[in-house]
């Protein structure tokens, strides 16, 4: 990890949505050198300006990470308000008090942002063009930083996010698969898993290097969800986490209908954040392994 030079004060960091997934990493591994105030929604609504203003006033933050969002993919369809007010109106708050205040913003997005008919890696300076809800709120909150902390923000997309809390594909997997049920998952949607914990180091070592503009960040490799259900089922054997064998089947995504549509192919050119961490990244079976080793 990069360390800020000898007898430096601390950076203050404030952490929105400290409470979700890549908010508990975050405060996790967080280096000595930052100090940081973790405040979940109930501390700080990013809704709120007034409530951003206060706590920028009472922590003195260096440094904003956003991890606060709306993730509900399928459900933001029928509440598209709702997502475009934490995806976009939430990171507007946060970028203009930012920005008003000489404060960096790191905000986290996706690769929802794109339309998956790509046939390789999307660079980050790729053109967007969502197809569901949630990729358009997402991208509308990117265009909020981009447009009013210019200078003093990073945008980092990421990908098929998982960790040890909160609820996501691999926990789901792995509960239908105790309770041995056979599953059908898509296999012709194509993307990256990447475990929240090494993003969250990532994003430390990003944060020493004031990294700005436009980055991707995943764990390396690619995967479809069947690949990707079929290794959470094989990891969790080998660990002792899961006795049963289910049947998986793959399926297209014609035969297995959801509120959203998804990008078929959503992986993102991740090599200049991995260039700028400078470690080699792991691939994404590895993380899960680690992942999976938190749970046994
Ligand atoms: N999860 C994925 O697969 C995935 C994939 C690509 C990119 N991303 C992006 O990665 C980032 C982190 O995702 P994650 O998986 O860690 O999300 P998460 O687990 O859903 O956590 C989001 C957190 O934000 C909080 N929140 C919601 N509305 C808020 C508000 N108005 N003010 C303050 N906090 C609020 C939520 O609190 P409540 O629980 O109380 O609502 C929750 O604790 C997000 O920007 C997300 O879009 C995620």
């Amino acid at each position: 990890m990069t360390a800020p030079p000898e007898n430096s004060a601390p950076t203050r960091v404030l952490i929105t949505g400290a409470a979700g997934q890549l908010g508990r990493e975050l405060c996790r591994t967080a280096p000595d050198h930052m100090q940081v105030q973790a405040l979940d929604r109930a501390a700080l609504d990013i809704l709120e300006p007034a409530a951003i203003l206060d706590a920028l006033k009472q922590h003195q933050p260096h440094l904003i990470i956003n991890a606060a969002a709306y993730t509900a993919v399928d459900q933001a369809e029928s509440e598209p308000e709702k997502a475009f007010a934490i995806n976009a109106k939430g990171p507007e708050n946060l970028a203009l008090a930012a920005s008003r205040h000489g404060v960096r913003l790191i905000h986290l997005s996706t690769d929802f942002v794109f339309d998956g008919k790509a046939g390789s890696p999307y660079a980050p300076k790729a053109e967007t063009h969502p197809i569901n809800l949630y990729g358009m709120s997402k991208r509308a909150g990117e265009q909020a930083v981009e447009r009013l902390a210019p200078q003093n923000s990073l945008i980092l997309r990421t990908s098929w996010l998982y960790s040890a809390h909160g609820s996501n594909f691999v926990k789901t997997m792995l509960r239908l698969m105790k309770e041995g049920r056979s599953l059908r998952v898509i296999a012709d949607q194509v993307g990256t898993p990447c475990w929240a914990l090494g993003l969250a180091e990532a994003l430390w070592k990003l944060a020493d290097l004031r990294a700005s503009g436009l980055l991707h960040w995943g764990d390396a490799g690619v995967a479809s969800w069947y690949d990707f259900a079929v290794a959470i089922m094989e990891e969790a054997q080998t660990l002792g986490l899961l006795d049963q064998s289910p049947i998986i089947t793959p399926v297209t995504s014609a035969d297995y209908q959801t509120a959203a549509r998804r990008p078929s192919y959503s992986v993102l050119d991740r090599s200049r954040a991995w260039a700028l961490v400078g470690t080699p990244p792991l691939h994404w079976r590895a993380a899960l392994r680690l992942m999976l080793q938190e749970l046994a």
